[in-house]
């Protein structure tokens, strides 16, 4: 058994083929490119009953990942997140079958650590040395840390309003962190000057191509943990894409290796009212998306107005029988206080979008009521302390709790 299964990088748009062992970017027509594997090969070699035993990590899963040596791996534990039945909310929307995958309680606190320490690993068996990237703040936040471990330097542009803690989590690692008054748009504008001035790495969202490879795992594990059945419906919040785009990609090399079988889950694009630029291209029935101008969301790291790979995400929707759907902030924040109270999980406002949409799809009947739903709660509550307004009490030292208890 080899370690990896790695074969190529290949473009979704154009079909050229690029080699392994190089440094690679977008391929030469603009597209991202894919990683691919030898599935024939990896077919005959490894079956469901090789990872019992494993570490409950990501890189269980290592032969379908890309890095071809075990010591590039720079690894914080990450993966393996629990599938936890949402009994009380479900029932109160009718979903009795519900579940969240909660990507909250991996290092970093949202499941960008997938991404980057797949990235990261991959960049260090490349030899890079320093990378720039801009970032909603938790993509950032992780790709530092993680870059701080495998003795790579890296330059981080943020929005001045992302999550002030991913600021913090850049900062400590000792990135060279900025911030610029606009969106992720402009801070992208940025770092592709830096990049081309300084002659740098790219690790900007689908500028590299590895890290779909780490998000992909969020589609092995929850395949793995219901036991090879799949859901019949997977709903994800997205923004720059690579999440859904990397569970799609999971769900057909499962489906090349015949670990799982057709029809897979329907995927579901979830945005914020705000910024819905692959809702819009879906309701159209379009294969790429527009710019949305002016976006504003509470739910951060779907504030992405042009997502480079919208065409990927599209086709996964579409090849899925999914749908695209948007939700309102007011909806999102009303969602995310219904799961702590009813479920105990303090989740982050992009995970509270899924819920909130799952609700919608219950009610106009998209989701049926004995469906099994697999919610992506993509981060943690407490890396967004601000979303939750509160109003508390206050009491004298002399003074005792006379009424108000609920
Ligand atoms: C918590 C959270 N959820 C979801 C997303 C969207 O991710 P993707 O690029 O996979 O669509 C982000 C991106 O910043 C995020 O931080
Ligand atoms: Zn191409």
């Amino acid at each position: 058994m080899k370690f990896s299964y790695v074969s190529h990088l290949n473009c979704p748009k154009c079909n050229k083929i690029y080699d392994l062992h190089e440094k690679h970017q977008l391929c030469t027509c603009g597209s991202p490119l894919l990683v691919s594997y030898d599935l024939d090969e990896l077919k005959k070699e490894f079956k469901p009953k090789d990872l019992l035993g494993r570490p409950a990590d990501l890189w269980r899963y290592h032969e379908l990942l890309p890095v071809l040596k075990e010591e590039n791996i720079v690894s914080l534990g990450e993966g393996m997140t629990p599938l936890i039945p949402m009994r009380n909310f479900g029932k109160s929307v009718a979903i009795p079958n519900l579940f969240m995958k909660d990507e909250g309680i991996i290092p970093t606190g949202t499941f960008k650590a997938r991404g980057a320490a797949v990235g990261i690993s991959k960049a260090k068996e490349l030899g890079i040395k320093e990378l720039a990237m801009p970032t909603n703040g938790n993509a950032g936040a992780a790709w530092a840390l993680y870059a701080a471990r495998a003795g790579i330097k890296s330059i981080i542009v943020m929005p001045l309003d992302a999550p002030k803690i991913t600021r913090n989590e850049c900062a400590v690692s000792g990135a060279n962190l900025y911030l610029v008054n606009g969106l992720i748009s402009d801070a992208g504008r940025i770092v592709g000057q830096a990049v081309k001035d300084f002659n740098l790495f790219d690790a900007s969202t689908l500028k590299e191509p590895y890290r779909i490879e780490g998000k992909k795992t969020m589609g092995l594990e929850i395949a793995e943990q219901m036991g090879w059945k799949m859901p019949d419906v997977i709903l994800y919040p997205t923004g720059g894409g690579v999440g859904i785009i990397g569970i799609y990609k999971a769900l057909m090399e499962l489906l090349a290796l015949g670990w799982i079988e057709g029809p897979l889950p329907r995927l579901v694009a979830v945005q914020a009212a705000g910024c819905a630029p692959i809702v819009r291209a879906w309701e159209e029935r379009k294969a790429v998306s527009e710019f949305w101008e002016n976006s504003t969301t509470a739910a951060f790291g779907i504030n992405v107005p042009k997502a480079l790979g919208d065409f990927l995400v599209l086709d996964a929707v579409y090849k899925t029988d999914g749908c695209a759907i948007a939700v309102d902030d007011p909806s999102i924040l009303q969602e995310q206080r219904r799961i702590a109270s009813m479920e105990g999980a303090f989740i982050c406002p992009e995970g509270a979008a899924v819920f909130a949409a799952a609700r919608i799809l219950r009610k106009n009947g998209w989701i049926r009521e004995e469906e099994t739903v697999v919610a992506l709660n993509t981060g943690a509550g407490v890396k967004y302390p601000d979303t939750v307004q509160v109003e508390v009490p206050e009491l004298q030292r002399d003074e005792y709790i006379r009424e108000g208890r609920r």
